[in-house]
């Protein structure tokens, strides 16, 4: 009997694919760093019966159009903006993401980006291998504490939770704003359920965890940063979306707010001439939220799990 046939949109280990080998025939796209071209996907996913791919795929009707076996598309992401849930759920394609394996690993590069923004981390490490350190000064390189500040987090999912968690070990104030309130965050974790206007008003530092969606997009435009306080720093490791560039950047060139720390941008590759990337007061990371080397492989595990599940009729274990 012909095998199923699961198309790869980027390279991954082939080990992975190991206990799978018996059961499906896969094909992959064979550059781990670059995206597949559009027309080489459409044409992989014509006979395709799964398909893995990432934030960089574009799923939509053109797509599904030319997929007639496809019944499972796992995207390695836990976001998932990038697929068109509507045209999926016509289709009766069943679409995956990855949550939980990820949440502790993107929870630390958020705190990670908080405390490199506040403390200069980066400015600092330029600093003195670009061999400008001749003394030692009082204010050099000074920036703002982070411990017993506000931590205001907008999105209190899995890795706002986690984010909170690591924010009680420095003695922080935790606001959260969220469509619903999050009992074991306020009972275990002391957080504070408040207004949006209120988080931003009062936060020392704001961070982004909400997924990009209709209510989402551009939530930090010029009116929220003219609520934030001239000494908050900015932290987004969700979507660029969610984010009004042109009013981040105003607002960081007038010290309305006093820096930011990004590690996702509206166009992915960010230009490297874009105006943020001038800016001293903003540390830019090239959305590495979920990368380490461990939770990467769990999350390829888990769409090739989910990927078996649906094709093998025993049910895929992350549905969106
Ligand atoms: C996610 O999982 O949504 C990240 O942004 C990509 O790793």
């Amino acid at each position: 009997m012909k095998k199923p046939i699961i198309y790869i949109s980027r390279q991954i280990p082939a080990e992975l694919l190991h206990p799978y080998k018996d059961r499906y025939q896969f094909r992959m796209w064979d550059k781990e760093a670059v995206p597949v071209p559009r027309d080489v996907l459409l044409k992989e996913v014509q006979d395709a019966d799964g398909l893995i791919c990432l934030l960089s795929e574009k799923v939509d009707e053109s797509l599904l159009k030319v997929a007639p076996n496809l019944r499972v598309i796992a995207n390695l992401a836990v976001g998932y903006d990038n697929i068109n849930l509507e045209a999926t759920k016509k289709e009766g394609v069943v679409v995956t993401n990855t949550p939980d394996v990820l949440t502790e690993t993107t929870a630390d590069l958020g705190f990670a980006l908080l405390m490199a923004s506040a403390r200069r981390i980066i400015e600092a490490n330029h600093y003195i291998k670009t061999n400008q350190w001749e003394n030692w000064a009082p204010f050099l390189l000074a920036g703002s504490d982070i411990h017993h500040k506000t931590i205001g987090i907008v999105g209190m999912g899995r890795i706002g939770e986690a984010i909170a968690r690591r924010a009680t070990g420095f003695g922080m104030k935790i606001l959260y704003h969220n469509r619903s309130r999050k009992v074991n965050a306020e009972e275990v974790l002391g957080a504070k359920y408040v207004s949006i206007d209120e988080l931003l008003r009062q936060s020392d530092f704001v961070v982004s965890v909400v997924p990009l969606n209709e209510e989402t997009e551009q939530l930090f435009n010029e009116e929220a940063f003219q609520k934030m306080k001239n000494s908050s720093i900015f932290i987004n490791i969700s979507r660029g979306g969610v984010v009004d560039e042109s009013a981040l950047i105003k607002a960081l060139k007038a010290n309305q707010i006093s820096g930011a720390g990004l590690d996702v941008f509206a166009e992915e590759p960010i230009d490297r001439e874009h105006p943020l990337m001038k800016l001293s007061n903003v540390v830019c990371l090239p959305h590495i939220g979920s990368a380490s080397m461990e939770t990467r492989r769990k999350m390829i595990e888990l769409c090739l799990e989910n990927a078996d599940g649906v094709l093998q009729g025993t049910g895929p274990i992350t549905p969106i």
